[in-house]
Formats: structure tokens, C-alpha cells, sequence
């Protein structure tokens, strides 16, 4: 695809950071289970934690492809930092920057813009994950707060996060109708982390269950209107899809370049093992369907930026991008040999954090639901 020399420089400016400040540190965040404060404090000094909010709110003003070019760059060399991005931008920073007033963007922008202030989106719950309008967890009106109760689950940044954006009732109905957002700040009395998930990969991103008891949410922190906190999670979705295909895209680049290397060093039977047609049909493949990723992640990030319906991309974008994470990083494991599934190369670990794009932010399955449902929709 061709693109303006500015998205070119923004993809080399990150991939130089990604290069030389996260690579080094991709093994051990995933051995250590830990996002390192120095990465957060350098993604904050280098605007990569404000790049889709404007300047006026202390960020970089940088529109929503430059952002997915920058989950891509992260995640080519560690995919719990691609994340950790992702979530607070477009599950965070994005709904705020969509959806709040004027005083709460002034209030909580800045902070998110410059890494003070790291965001998460609290949506799932132990029984409301695919069907995210049954959850339980409600916002009673008291007059002047409403009092916040229940309890969310796999939430991305849940340890690292200061402000997360969480959906509860505020009318008790049986399906989205009665859902409201609100802005909630993780310092207020009776929120508390309960459980942080020991997973199989994208160790150094923080998944947790948090629990709400009896916070007392200022009215103030109303996000949209009420009971209009379905569609407000639902679009933030969108969005995040996109950010979480950026994630998968720059895993299988990772992987990709890693085993395209390494299969013209490899000799066996006395030549590169890049000479066997088995090893370039497998380059070939990995390469056509990276380059269909990110043409349909580009694309859907540039009718989002131009303010046109994109439902429909995100969910091709992030299906695909996903699965073609799986193949290439198994595929990469294939190449080389017994070698990929030991700790000594990097592509068992992006083998283990391709996975989780199968999943989050609407597993495959889902992606497939929506895409079907916005066929169906085209034909009326
Ligand atoms: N944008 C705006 N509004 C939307 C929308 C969208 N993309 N999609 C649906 N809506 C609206 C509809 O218009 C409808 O509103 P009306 O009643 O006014 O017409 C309303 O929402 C309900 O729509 P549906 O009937 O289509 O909703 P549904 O209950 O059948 O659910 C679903 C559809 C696709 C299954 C949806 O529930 C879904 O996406 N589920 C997956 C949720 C998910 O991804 N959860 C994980 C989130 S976060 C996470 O992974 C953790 C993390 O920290 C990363």
C-alpha cells in the first residue's frame, strides 16, 4: 500500500524505539510476567501512550492508522507491549475522546496522553463475556453519586490501570438496555484486584478480576448518556479490534523476519535451508497473508479516521489477522525445526501470544457473527 511519507516516518520512528528499547527487554517481560515501569515511562516520553489524542489534551494528534502502525511496530518484538498500548488507547483513551464532555477530556486526557495515568476497559464478567449484555454488575442511582457493585474479569492493564472505563446497569433489565458507562478511578475506595490469570502467553500484559464494592462513582463520571453503555462498548470494540489486529499483524511480522533469517543460515544437506521449495513455499505463504493483514487493517483505520462506518473492516481485519498469527508463528516454529519450540528462540514465544488474538475483543467466532450480521444488513 501506498502511503504519505509521514505514516512512513511515524513506522520508523517506532520500529527504531521497538528495536532498540522493547526487543531487548521481549524475552525476560515474558519470563517475569511483568511490564517493565521503564518501558511505560519511555512509551509515555516518546507520545506512544497520547498518540491518538489530540494536542490540544497533551498528545500527539496523530490519527487512528499511525496508531495501529505503532501496535504493529511494538508488537514485532513483544506482543504483551503491542497490548498494553492497544487497551489504553482504544478501550481507554478512546471512548473518552468519543464520548465525554468537555470537562472530563480536559480532566483525564492529559494524564492518559503522558503515561501519568495508564487505562483499562472493564466490560466482562464471570458469566457476561460473548454476551456482554447479560452482566450483573450495577450503578445504583443515590442522589448525588451513584454507588458502583460487582465484579469484572479479564481485564488487560487491570493491575497497571488508574482510570478504567466500566459498564454496569443502572436499571436491572435482562439484556444491554439498562447499561451504562461510567469513568472510575482505580484509587477509590472499594476497588481492589481479586485475581491476576497466569496465561499461556502475553505474560508481561496484566489480565486481572477486579472487584467494585460499594465505590462511590461522582455523577460527573457518567460517560454518554445513560443507558446508552451498550453501544458505547460495542463501538470502543470497533476500534479495539483494529488495535488488536495491529497486535497480531506485528506478531507474525516478528515471527515471519525471525524464521526468514534463520532459513538463510540454516545448512543442511549442504546449502541454506532457504534453497528447499518447502521452506519458500512457506516464506511465500507467510508473506501473501501478513501483506492481506495489514492491507485490511490499514483500511479499516482509515475509513474509521475518515468518520465512515467500519464495523464490518475491524471485524474482517481482526479475523484474519488474527488467524494468520496462529498459521505464520506455527509455521515459523516449522521452520526451524526443534530449535523453534525451545526458549532459545523468540518464535515460541510469539507462537504462545498469537493465541490470544483469537480471543480477545471477540473470539474468531464473534468476528464471524458480526461480519455475517453486516452482510445480511447490506441486502435490506
Ligand atoms: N456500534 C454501535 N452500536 C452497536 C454496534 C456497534 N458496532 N453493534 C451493535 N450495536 C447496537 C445495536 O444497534 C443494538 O442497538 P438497538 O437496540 O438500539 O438497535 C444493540 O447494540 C444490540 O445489538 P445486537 O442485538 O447486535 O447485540 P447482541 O447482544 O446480539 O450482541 C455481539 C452482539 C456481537 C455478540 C456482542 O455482544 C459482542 O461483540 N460480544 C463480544 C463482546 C466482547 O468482545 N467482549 C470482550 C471485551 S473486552 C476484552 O476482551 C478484555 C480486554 O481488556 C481486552
Amino acid at each position: 500500500m501506498l502511503l504519505d511519507d509521514s505514516y512512513k516516518e511515524i513506522k520508523d520512528m517506532v520500529a527504531k524505539f521497538s528495536d532498540n528499547d522493547v526487543a531487548p527487554l521481549a524475552a525476560s517481560i515474558d519470563k517475569n510476567g511483568e511490564m517493565p515501569k521503564e518501558i511505560i515511562q519511555k512509551l509515555g516520553e516518546n507520545g506512544l501512550l497520547g498518540s491518538y489524542i489530540p494536542e490540544e489534551y497533551g498528545g500527539a494528534g496523530m490519527d487512528y492508522l499511525s496508531y495501529a502502525m505503532i501496535v504493529e511496530e511494538l508488537s514485532r518484538n513483544c506482543g504483551s507491549t503491542g497490548v498494553f498500548v492497544s487497551a489504553h488507547t482504544s478501550l481507554c483513551v478512546w471512548p473518552i475522546l468519543e464520548f465525554a464532555n468537555e470537562e472530563q477530556k480536559k480532566k483525564y486526557l492529559p494524564k492518559l496522553a503522558s503515561g501519568e495515568n495508564i487505562g483499562c476497559f472493564c466490560l466482562s464478567e464471570p458469566n457476561a463475556g460473548t454476551d456482554a449484555g447479560s452482566l450483573k454488575t450495577f450503578a445504583e442511582d443515590k442522589g448525588d453519586y451513584y454507588e458502583l457493585n460487582g465484579t469484572k474479569n479479564w481485564i488487560t492493564n487491570g493491575k497497571e490501570a488508574d482510570i478504567a472505563i466500566v459498564f454496569a446497569k443502572t436499571e436491572k433489565t435482562d439484556d444491554y438496555r439498562g447499561i451504562s458507562a461510567f469513568i472510575v478511578e482505580t484509587k477509590w475506595d472499594g476497588f481492589s484486584i481479586i485475581k491476576e490469570e497466569d496465561k499461556l502467553g502475553i505474560k508481561g500484559s496484566s489480565t486481572c478480576s477486579l472487584a467494585f464494592d460499594k465505590i462511590k462513582v461522582p455523577k460527573e463520571n457518567l460517560l454518554g448518556p445513560e443507558k446508552k453503555g451498550f453501544k458505547i462498548a460495542m463501538a470502543t470494540l470497533d476500534g479495539g479490534r483494529i488495535g488488536i489486529a495491529s497486535q497480531a499483524l506485528g506478531i507474525a511480522e516478528g515471527a515471519f523476519r525471525y524464521c526468514r533469517r534463520y532459513a538463510t543460515e540454516r545448512v543442511q544437506f549442504g546449502k541454506p535451508i532457504s534453497a528447499l521449495q518447502a521452506i519458500q513455499f512457506k516464506i511465500a505463504d507467510m508473506s501473501t497473508k501478513i501483506a492481506a493483514s495489514r492491507l485490511m487493517i490499514y483500511h479499516a483505520s482509515m475509513l474509521k479516521d475518515k468518520k465512515m462506518n467500519y464495523t464490518k473492516e475491524s471485524a474482517h481485519a481482526k479475523l484474519f489477522a488474527a488467524e494468520t498469527a496462529m498459521w505464520v508463528t506455527t509455521q515459523a516454529i516449522q521452520v526451524l525445526g526443534g530449535n523453534g519450540y525451545t526458549k532459545e528462540y523468540p518464535v515460541e514465544r510469539m507462537f504462545r501470544d498469537a493465541k490470544i488474538t483469537e480471543i480477545y475483543e471477540g473470539t474468531s467466532e464473534i468476528q464471524r457473527v458480526v461480519i455475517a450480521a453486516n452482510e445480511f444488513k447490506e441486502v435490506q
